[in-house]
């Protein structure tokens, strides 16, 4: 559809080139999104969050609320979709309501691609099963570029290691793309069975051994509830030989997490107060990187 070539959505990292992404990230933090007052005029951002968030929704909000539009919160407890409408429907009607652009969490991996060929306007992409998360790549990346000074050439130098549940975790998958598109270096480390077909592209290791060469290291979630038997026998031993305490970083290396934590499992639940923890800064960085988005997506500047 002609209308359609001019939409920006943000449904996966192929969605920028590196210019863009850079951009992005240096003018969330060079020129934060000015505070607006609400445009009761403005088509209302529609969140759709089909699984469970805190992070992701609540940053969207807080960016919305920042850049003066209105928004409407979507959950399928207590919805329609409990009675079994499709997202697709549920879309169709929040834009007769008003709504013009529509940031969708679902469990369905890929499952975004319908919603943006309806053409109702702009598609972020909130986390799609074991697709994408492309927003909390960005904000991460972010959270890299203030780590760094905003110096670009560090920031591509910088040895980023991922540890965990890669199989099911589409923070990882975006980071995959993202790191290829800026040339990082990305270490991946899980047990085998925790490995994802697209691991392919870089380092991987079944030890967390490599873990002492990284400037960066990504703690990620193990991911319950999307196991089968195989995968979720390995956690034990996943737990045994990876948990992270604070004594396993050096001084000068950071640790991040997309959050949410299973303390005990993935970390050892003494990294709070630590200073080389970044993971309250990735959650602050959240907002002003989706505020940023959402006026990319919609085309408004600050
Ligand atoms: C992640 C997600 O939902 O994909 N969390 C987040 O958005 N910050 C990671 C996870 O669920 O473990």
């Amino acid at each position: 559809v002609l209308e359609n070539r001019f939409v920006r959505h943000c449904v996966s990292i192929d969605d920028f080139t590196e210019s863009e992404v850079l951009e992005l990230c240096r003018s969330a933090l060079k020129k934060p999104p000015a505070f607006r007052p609400i445009d009761p005029a403005k088509p209302a951002v529609g969140l759709v969050f089909l699984e469970p968030s805190t992070r992701t929704a609540v940053s969207f909000i807080r960016a919305c609320q920042r850049i003066g539009l209105n928004h409407v919160l979507v959950l399928s407890k207590g919805t329609s979709i409990e009675k079994g409408e499709t997202v697709e429907d549920t879309l169709r009607n929040l834009k007769a309501m008003g709504m013009g652009s529509f940031v969708i969490r679902t469990q369905v991996t890929g499952g975004l691609q319908g919603c943006r060929d309806l053409g109702l306007g702009p598609v972020v992409n909130a986390g799609d099963g074991v697709g994408e998360h492309p927003t909390q790549a960005l904000l991460d990346l972010t959270t890299l570029l203030d780590l760094v000074h905003w110096d670009e050439g560090r920031l591509r130098a910088l040895k980023i290691g991922i540890y965990g549940d890669l199989r099911h975790s589409r923070v990882a998958q975006s980071w995959s793309k993202l790191a290829r598109k800026l040339g990082i270096r990305l270490t991946l480390m899980s047990p085998e069975e925790w490995r994802p077909a697209w691991a392919v592209d870089h380092d991987w290791s079944d030890s967390r051994s490599a873990i002492k060469d990284q400037d960066v290291v990504m703690a990620l979630r193990v991911q319950r509830e999307r196991m089968d038997g195989p995968a979720a026998a390995v956690t034990e031993a996943f737990v045994n030989n990876f948990r992270l305490g604070r004594r396993d970083l050096a001084e000068h290396q950071r640790l991040m997490h997309p959050g949410p934590i299973n303390w005990g499992v993935e970390l050892e639940p003494d990294w709070l107060e630590d200073p080389r923890s970044l993971i309250l800064k990735q959650a602050e960085m959240g907002v002003l990187l989706r505020a940023k988005l959402l006026e990319w997506v919609l085309e408004t500047k600050s």
